[in-house]
């Protein structure tokens, strides 16, 4: 996966955290296409998670700091996207993940960047009551 400048929501430190998780997903995307070992690709999706946990905690907190009416809808997303992430390091487990069911979330996350993402950091930005040039970076 690789990042596109349409995927940018106009805040370089999200931005950059997207970044991270598309880095993650080319990892991925080598370690099943390597044919390296259960473990491996295990791993990486556990770091996925992580990146993923902190990242979306960032960003349920802006929409929260700033009203965001859509904050309960757009944390649904991420729930959802972290539960198809259980599922498919569960299926690491039986040794049985191909490209296709990685490619169901990174396609799902080039979604999101372009939707739910860009609206709430457009609605933050046009209240104008935060200054996001300081955001913890993952
Ligand atoms: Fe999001």
């Amino acid at each position: 996966m690789q990042w596109k400048d349409e995927y940018s929501v106009g805040v370089a430190e999200i931005d950059d955290q997207h970044k991270g998780i598309i880095n993650l997903f080319t990892e991925i995307d080598a370690a099943i296409e390597s044919r390296g070992s259960w473990a491996d690709v295990f791993f990486k999706l556990e770091q996925l998670r992580e990146h993923a946990r902190f990242h979306f905690a960032l960003e349920e907190s802006l929409m929260r700091m700033h009203g965001y009416s859509k904050l309960a809808e757009h944390a649904e997303q991420h729930k959802h996207f972290l539960g198809k992430l259980d599922q498919l390091q569960m299926t690491t487990l039986s040794r049985q993940v191909t490209m296709s069911t990685i490619s169901y979330l990174s396609t799902w996350y080039a979604e999101h960047m372009q939707t739910q993402d860009q609206d709430f950091v457009r609605y933050i930005i046009d209240n104008g009551k935060v200054n996001l040039t300081h955001l913890p970076t993952a």
